[in-house]
């Protein structure tokens, strides 16, 4: 007896069969654009589950947003190659290309800049009361992570969600307002006073002037640096079904408001096998110290003592795109800064890596957290600063993805599980246990 699969199109042909050797019954599933459904296997044996606890072989969602084929390294937002968008376009556009599918008019872009700039002050209450109470050596990713869910508080229409107007304006606020909660994070923690935003500089600048404005009247950053960063913040604004994107996407498939939604994809971001590996990678090159023993490190990694942080991925079998850009970029922010005495120990990893075959076999490669950590050293943010740096544009990519579950009306995301634990048992006492 056979099991219908249904949702597919005529131009099918590519299928998988699969039988249940128990019933000997079997289930015809056509192949669609690389993807099986998981409803017919669900219909053939009821109660037997799919057994991939990491998603590793789990498609999550159907997606327009990003295109990522990690066999041949190929990253492209909304079909637009990676590449092209660093060495053309801005973070703000890219932003808007992710957010609404298309690049923007020149008249579309100017109001979506308008918006944005507009938008980056945050409530007094937010700067006296959140980030200026936390303790003096609160990190500042953990600082970012709660004043972004304390925004829901101050915005209680954004419950609003299927509003597509609500949503755009948190969106838009959202967009506008990290890297003054960021850069608040960074001035608070090393006691210096909160700078606002200035409205005459472009996003990139701007932050730039959040930071590092002392007495000046204004603060204009080099501009190699701020396109550094730009570029940066292209790179990082989306990577499809990631750990925080994932974590945005289960929080949103509750209907939770998009503030908090996004303070937990900004926690899951916080992790250093995510993106707090760019400051792990810091760490690791500092400990190893000299291109001298570099081998030394290779060997103890390939002994499973030392992880080469860095490197490998698990979408990615090839390079990185976004690695090659930054890499470029760094000797671009190097010429201006000065190089990092790191960046030695760095190329020596890649190098010894690169022709080792532990590294080969495995597919690892480096990604986009081994050389971005060097350029934000070089440009003079601490590391604690790293993971608020990839969070202030993955916010872009994140509402992309909110509100693409949001108009595919998703079903609330609830795995299943292998249940391998204890049977049952009867309570007992503490007297006899
Ligand atoms: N150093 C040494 N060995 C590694 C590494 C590494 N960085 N990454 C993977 N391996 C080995 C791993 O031990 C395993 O070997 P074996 O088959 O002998 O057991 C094999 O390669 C497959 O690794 P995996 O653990 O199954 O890979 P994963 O897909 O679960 O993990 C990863 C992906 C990114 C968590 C992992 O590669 C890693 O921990 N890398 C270092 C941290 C890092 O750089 N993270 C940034 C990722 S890029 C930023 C982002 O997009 O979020």
């Amino acid at each position: 007896m056979s099991i219908g699969a249904s949702r597919y199109h005529e131009h099918v042909t590519e299928s998988i069969t699969i039988t249940d050797n128990r019933s000997g019954e079997s289930v015809e599933i056509p192949i669609d654009q690389g993807g099986v459904d998981s409803k017919p296997w669900n219909q053939l044996m009821p109660g037997v589950w799919f057994n991939d606890p990491s998603f590793g072989t789990t498609a999550a969602a159907d997606s327009t947003v990003t295109e990522l084929d990690g066999v041949n390294g190929i990253l492209r937002y909304r079909g637009y190659p990676i590449e092209q968008l660093a060495e053309r376009s801005s973070y703000l556009e890219v932003a808007y290309l992710l957010v609404n599918g298309e690049l923007p008019t020149a008249e579309e872009f100017e109001t979506w800049r308008y918006e944005i700039t507009h938008h980056t002050f945050i409530h007094e209450n937010v700067r006296k009361k959140f980030l200026e109470g936390f303790h003096h050596d609160a990190h500042p990713m953990g600082i970012l992570v709660a004043t972004i869910a304390a925004l829901s508080t101050f915005y209680p229409e954004a419950k609003d969600i299927f509003d597509p107007e609500v949503r755009r304006k948190q969106i838009v606020r959202l967009i506008a307002k990290m890297p003054t909660l960021a850069a608040g994070a960074y001035r608070f923690s090393r006691g210096m006073p909160f700078v606002y935003p200035d409205n005459s500089l472009d996003f990139s600048a701007n932050f730039l002037s959040m930071l590092f404005k002392t007495a000046e009247p204004r603060y204009d950053a080099n501009p190699v640096l701020a396109k550094a960063l730009d570029v940066l913040f292209i790179l990082h604004a989306d990577h499809e079904q990631n750990c925080s994107t994932t974590a945005m996407r289960t929080v949103g498939s509750a209907h939770a408001d998009p503030y908090v939604a996004t303070a937990a994809a900004a926690s899951a971001l916080y992790g250093p096998r995510h993106g707090g590996a760019n400051e792990a990678v810091l760490h690791m090159l500092e400990r190893i110290g000299s291109i001298d023993n570099v081998p030394a490190f290779i060997d103890r990694v390939k002994a499973g003592e030392e992880r080469l942080m860095g490197f490998g991925h698990r979408v990615y079998k090839n390079f990185d795109p976004r690695a090659t850009i930054i890499k470029n970029t760094a000797y671009e922010v190097f010429d201006v800064t000065g190089k990092s005495p790191l960046l030695d120990i760095a190329l020596k990893l890649e190098e010894v890596a690169l022709a080792d075959n532990y590294f080969v076999d495995r597919k690892l490669y480096p990604n986009v957290d081994f050389y971005s950590g060097l350029i934000y050293q070089a440009m003079g943010f601490p590391m604690d600063m790293f993971t608020v740096l990839f969070a202030i544009p993955r916010v872009a990519g994140w509402l992309s993805h909110y509100t693409e579950l949001l108009e595919q009306d998703q079903r609330i995301i609830r795995p299943r599980q292998i249940y391998v634990g204890a049977g049952e048992r009867d309570y007992v006492p503490f007297s006899i246990r």
